[in-house]
């Protein structure tokens, strides 16, 4: 069976044609239209742009997935597309597009949950891992950490109370004019740098979510405090150098040291909730997985605990569509087709 996926969330438009065949799932295209040289100008991405740039790249990316995918529109068996969560206008440019070919090829087409993309990543990677999992998706909009007993069924366990990991990564970036996506430049800046060079102040959660108080706080996580601690810092050392811009070493020592702290909360919250939950096997997705240190601190742990880790190649870390074709395999396989009048819903939940 081949499912055409297709993603439009937030600046990246996609399409992917992945193919089941019972019981491991191949990627045969992964088209990925980023937008981040139009929103770059801007230092974030600006949503009404962004849809503008989706509506002008969907049926070129589709068609391209379709060509290379060897699959052309009458080969497809089903539709997979992004409902949310992410930024409506984007959304509805995939979800309109995904609705209108579905109807006229007569496939079913099936609704996908974001997250559950990055989720099943890890799954379209690695094939089927040892049960029960803890995943963590950290990205630029979310950070969870979810207990996956069964395939295709999620538990939320925690999540950031503030800023999404990947968030933190952007505005600290931003505050020390470094450009956009912050991620991979702190990433690549910090290899050169003292990573004790600075103590940031721990972040404990003790109080239980007010938002969610029914589940304990424990695996929450929170990255305002340390952003906060960030820009304290850069304050006070610009005025003691009266500088706008600081010194070269102060930034990459800065990224070094941000990076470890970020990296140690992720890691350790991770293993926690394996070893509370007596996980057999930890998943990490979402961009911030793409970071360099994430991926060896968690690798080097993993040999050390004996519980493998398991992260996709950099292609399924950031935004794509084989993501979605693969969660939209696990949604048909569940007879959950999406109706005629599919709607975006910008904070979907999962
Ligand atoms: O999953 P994604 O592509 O989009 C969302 O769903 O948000 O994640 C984008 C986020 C951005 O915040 C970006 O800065 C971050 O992932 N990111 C990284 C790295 N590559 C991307 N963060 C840290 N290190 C990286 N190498
Ligand atoms: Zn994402």
């Amino acid at each position: 069976m081949l499912v055409l996926g297709i993603e439009t969330s937030c600046d990246e438009t996609a399409a992917a044609v992945v193919e089941d065949n019972g019981h491991r799932w191949s990627i045969r295209s992964n088209i990925v239209a980023s937008q981040v040289e139009i929103h770059r100008e801007w230092g974030g991405v600006v949503p009404e742009l962004a849809s503008r740039q989706h509506v002008r790249d969907i049926c070129g990316v589709v068609e391209r997935a379709l060509a290379d995918g060897g699959a052309g529109w009458r080969g497809v068996d089903a539709l997979a597309v992004t409902q949310g969560p992410g930024l409506v206008g984007s959304l509805l440019v995939g979800v309109s597009f995904a609705k209108a070919a579905a109807w006229s090829l007569n496939k079913p087409l099936v609704a996908v949950n974001h997250l559950a993309g990055h989720i099943e990543s890890i799954w379209l990677e690695h094939g089927p891992i040892a049960l029960p999992a803890i995943v963590l998706v950290v990205s630029g909009g979310h950070t969870s950490l979810y207990l996956v007993k069964r395939e295709g069924e999620y538990e939320l366990l925690g999540r950031t109370r503030d800023d999404a990991a990947g968030e933190a990564y952007d505005k600290v970036a931003k505050l020390l004019s470094l450009g956009y996506p912050g991620g991979p430049i702190i990433d690549r800046l910090a290899k050169d740098g003292n990573e004790t060079a600075i103590r940031w102040p721990g972040t404990r959660l003790t109080n239980p979510d007010r938002n969610a108080p029914e589940r304990d706080g424990r695996f929450d996580f929170s990255f305002s405090g340390l952003k906060t601690a960030v820009l304290r810092h850069v304050r006070q050392r610009q005025a003691e150098l009266g500088v706008e811009q600081l010194p070269h070493q102060e930034i990459v020592d800065l990224a070094a040291s941000f990076q470890r702290r970020v990296v140690e909360t992720l890691i350790e919250r991770a293993f926690a909730a394996a070893r509370w939950h007596g996980a057999k096997s930890i998943g990490i997705a979402g961009g911030v997985s793409a970071n360099s240190r994430l991926r060896s601190e968690a690798l080097a742990k993993a040999q050390r605990s004996e519980i493998p880790v398991y992260i996709p190649r950099l292609s399924l870390s950031t935004d794509n569509a084989a993501m979605i074709a693969a969660a939209g395999i696990r949604q048909l396989r569940a007879g959950r087709i999406a109706p005629a009048d599919l709607n975006a819903v910008a904070a979907l939940a999962l």
